[in-house]
């Protein structure tokens, strides 16, 4: 971001604020604003202050540590809701009311919700990617992944992007979790069965161990941290 100084030290939050210092004697002829202005829509706060010449056009590097999450467990956040058709051993996932309606008159029923996905990103989350691939009609899988290279290289294969209307608008994702187990969230675990062409994700770690030890389900680790139901 290219930014035109006419301040001597400024302090900027997600580059949006800056701190005058209006008592240097060096610029006392200039007309400062005081205070700090915070125009930042998220509720994460990260200073970073940078001394500049005066009247420099500046190129503005943001901060490159992560700031820590804020744990926003009121944003919003909408139940990831599983539903099973047994027919055609496929589970799918979904946050959004009318989707899992409109599952329910396509043969799935619905089980309990796997913890809950932020509508919008928050500190610390990242998008959680939905798509659907074909096994040979009727066999479906919806794959789900918060790895975005994963989700890139599978649509590539064929994997066909699904996005959820809840999900802030984006067309490929359902919701945002966390990368790391921090606001009391809970793995999201990943399972896969070959002969069924069905992904499984679950935050019952009893659940996932009885499928990886029936051998029905392989263990494909941990999707992300969810919020608890
Ligand atoms: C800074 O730039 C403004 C606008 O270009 C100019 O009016 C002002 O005199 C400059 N101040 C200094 C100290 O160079
Ligand atoms: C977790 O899974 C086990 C085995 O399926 C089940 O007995 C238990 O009720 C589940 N726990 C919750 C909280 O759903």
């Amino acid at each position: 971001m290219q930014l035109k100084s006419s301040l001597k030290l400024i302090s900027l939050i997600f580059s949006f604020t800056s701190v005058v210092d209006a008592t240097d004697p060096s610029y006392t002829t200039m007309s400062y604003p005081t205070g700090t202005v915070i125009t930042t829509t998220t509720t994460q706060t990260v200073t970073y202050t940078q001394t500049i010449p005066y009247n420099q056009t500046i190129t503005y590097c943001p901060p490159t540590s992560t700031p820590a999450p804020t744990c926003p467990l009121n944003a919003g956040a909408m139940y990831l809701r599983r539903m099973w058709r047994g027919d055609i051993s496929s589970h799918f996932y979904s946050t959004y009311g009318p989707e899992v309606a409109y599952y329910g008159t396509q043969a799935y029923v619905e089980e309990t919700p796997q913890g809950r996905l932020y509508p919008v990103q928050q500190v610390g989350t990242v998008p959680l990617w939905r798509c659907i691939e074909s096994g040979g009609t009727p066999q479906v899988n919806y794959f789900y992944t918060a790895n975005a290279a994963e989700f890139q290289a599978r649509v590539a294969g064929g994997c066909q992007a699904m996005g959820d209307p809840a999900a802030a608008g984006v067309a490929q994702e359902i919701g945002y979790l966390y990368t790391s187990q921090v606001c009391g969230s809970v793995p999201l675990y990943r399972l896969y069965s070959a002969s069924r062409f069905d992904n499984f994700y679950t935050i019952n770690s009893t659940e996932r161990q009885n499928n990886i030890n029936n051998g029905l389900y392989a263990d494909q680790g941990i999707v992300g941290y969810v919020l608890p139901n």
